[in-house]
Parts: structure tokens; C-alpha cells; sequence
């Protein structure tokens, strides 16, 4: 799902795009768009993107204005991405919603909403520029 996100925000020619599987508090300051993939574990997001949030919420991190999503595979409840979003809200990233979930694995067409979400991100971003 990450790929096809960053295969639709690659097509922009204006727009790079980092995939990454782990990133420090301070480096997401360095974004103009965080797209987060979590998939959901005892209805929660990984411990990993909690102590994130929390490491960036302590240092202040400003992503006042950012664009952010999520997306998710989810067995299920699939709670998880929309709580990262309520997560990007509280740091006054402008989100898109609802986020992209896939129930185990995504389909085609699911894999197409992807790729549509990194298109609309890096529309989004070429418009401010
Ligand atoms: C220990 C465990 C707990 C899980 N808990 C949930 C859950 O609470 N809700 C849910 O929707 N799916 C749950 N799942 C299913 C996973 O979200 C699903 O397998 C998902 O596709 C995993 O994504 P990943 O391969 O990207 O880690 C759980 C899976 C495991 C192994």
C-alpha cells in the first residue's frame, strides 16, 4: 500500500518521495506531507508510531500546516489508522479522510485508492508551491 501511495505522488514531477520503514521525531519537520502505514495489533497502532508522536510531541515538533493521511491492512476492527489521524490532527497537519484500509490484503482496487491518495497529496503540495 506505501508503494502505490508513493507511486501516485512520484507521477508529480515536482514531488520526491521518501519511503521509509523507521524515522526519527526531528526528520519529520523535513516533510511537507507524513503518510503514515500502520496496520492495526490488539486494535492499536504499533508501539513504534506511539513512542514517534510521543518523542515529537515532547521536542515540539511543529508540523503545523503538513498534509497527512494514513492507511492500513487490518484483520477485523482496523482501528489504527484512523487513529493516527486523530494523532495528525492534534499536531495541525490538514488531513485526508477517511483512511485507505485493507482487510489482510489489499485488492486492486484498494491498491488504486492508493495510488489516487499519493496523486491527491502531490496535487495538493504543487498547489501551494
Ligand atoms: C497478535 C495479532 C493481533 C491482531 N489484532 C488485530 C486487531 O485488534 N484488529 C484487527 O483488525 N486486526 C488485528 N490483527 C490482524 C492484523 O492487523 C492483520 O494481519 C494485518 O494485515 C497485519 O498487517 P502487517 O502485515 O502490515 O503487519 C492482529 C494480528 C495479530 C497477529
Amino acid at each position: 500500500m506505501a508503494k502505490a501511495v508513493a507511486e501516485g505522488a512520484k507521477n508529480n514531477p515536482n514531488i520526491t518521495v521518501d519511503l521509509s520503514y523507521h524515522i526519527e521525531a526531528e526528520a519529520l519537520a523535513d516533510y511537507d506531507a507524513i503518510l503514515v502505514g500502520s496496520p492495526t495489533y490488539n486494535t492499536q497502532m504499533p508501539i513504534d508510531f506511539k513512542n514517534l508522536f510521543e518523542d515529537a510531541s515532547e521536542k515540539q515538533i511543529n508540523l503545523k500546516n503538513k498534509i497527512g493521511s494514513a492507511f492500513g491492512s487490518y484483520g477485523w476492527s482496523g482501528e489504527a489508522p484512523q487513529a493516527v489521524i486523530e494523532i495528525l490532527k492534534k499536531f495541525g497537519i490538514q488531513v485526508i479522510e477517511p483512511p485507505i484500509r485493507a482487510k489482510y490484503s489489499p485488492d486492486r482496487k484498494t491498491l488504486d485508492a492508493c495510488v489516487d491518495l499519493g496523486k491527491k497529496v502531490a496535487q495538493q503540495l504543487s498547489d501551494k508551491l
